[in-house]
């Protein structure tokens, strides 16, 4: 039986680890391997514009090599479109993308660029790939990407991780409520609704007990706790999580 709430691994950490020292190892195509067979629902990897961690030549071997859905992130630009559209993922996942960044900060600004970002995914759609834009949990940015058409909203948990993280508990549980407030209207517009960013043994419990929610994207805690569990147990210690708080 498919599993109700998807864990997605994602793989770009393996990346990172390798382009430090500028060689082929470790592999992330290997890694992604592995966490199919230890029972990934889905691989995610984030193609960013300065190619930082994963290549374009990861997400060519990622296509070759998987038999579960990869969800390829990017940002809204003709480049990664192009990308897109060679490779036709599973799912394409729109991110914002800011060079200084570590990692990706905050949701999409769907609504205040509605118009250019429902043209942007109509051919993405059309050819086939299951278009997600990743945004805050906030109602004016999932109506908008209702109206562009989008199929998937991922939520960023990234202020709720740190709030939790750094001992604020009463922001944590504020940021709790606004993700289950906004993951149960999502689903009331007909949205399938993900979620994803920071998450960790710590904090997933709460995110994967929302019942609107269907998958769970995670990376960096994963990648770095297989260091010390090695992958497979890494991945087994949060599906076991994850199946706790949905029962
Ligand atoms: N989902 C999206 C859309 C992301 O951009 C990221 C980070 O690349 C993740 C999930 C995973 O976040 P983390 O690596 O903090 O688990």
């Amino acid at each position: 039986m498919p599993n109700d709430l998807r864990l997605g691994v994602n793989i770009d950490h393996v990346a990172t680890v390798r382009n430090a020292r500028g060689g082929a190892v470790p592999d992330p195509v290997r890694a992604a391997v592995m966490a199919q067979e230890a029972g990934a629902d889905g691989i995610t990897a984030h193609l960013r514009e300065d190619r930082r961690h994963i290549g374009d030549a990861d997400i060519e071997a990622l296509m070759e090599a998987l038999d579960v859905p990869l969800n390829f992130e990017m940002a809204a630009t003709e480049e990664m479109k192009e990308i897109a559209l060679r490779h036709k993922p599973h799912a394409v996942c729109i991110v914002p993308e800011k060079r200084e960044e570590r990692t990706t900060e905050g949701g999409l600004e769907v609504a205040r660029e509605e118009n250019k970002l429902a043209h942007y995914i109509a051919p993405l759609r059309d050819a086939g790939c299951r278009v997600s834009i990743f945004i805050a949990a906030d109602k004016r940015q999932i109506e908008a990407a209702n109206r562009i058409g989008a199929e998937v909203i991922e939520l960023h948990t990234g202020a709720y991780c740190d709030a939790h993280a750094e001992g604020h508990f009463s922001a944590r549980d504020d940021e709790l409520k606004k993700l289950q407030d906004m993951s149960a209207f999502a689903h009331s517009l007909g949205l399938e609704v993900h979620a994803g960013h920071g998450l960790t043994y710590d904090c997933v419990t709460p995110v994967a007990a929302m019942p609107e929610v269907k998958e769970l994207n995670i990376g960096h805690f994963l990648i770095g706790e297989s260091i010390f569990r090695g992958l497979p147990g890494a991945m087994a210690e949060m599906r076991r999580l994850m199946d706790a708080a949905r029962a």
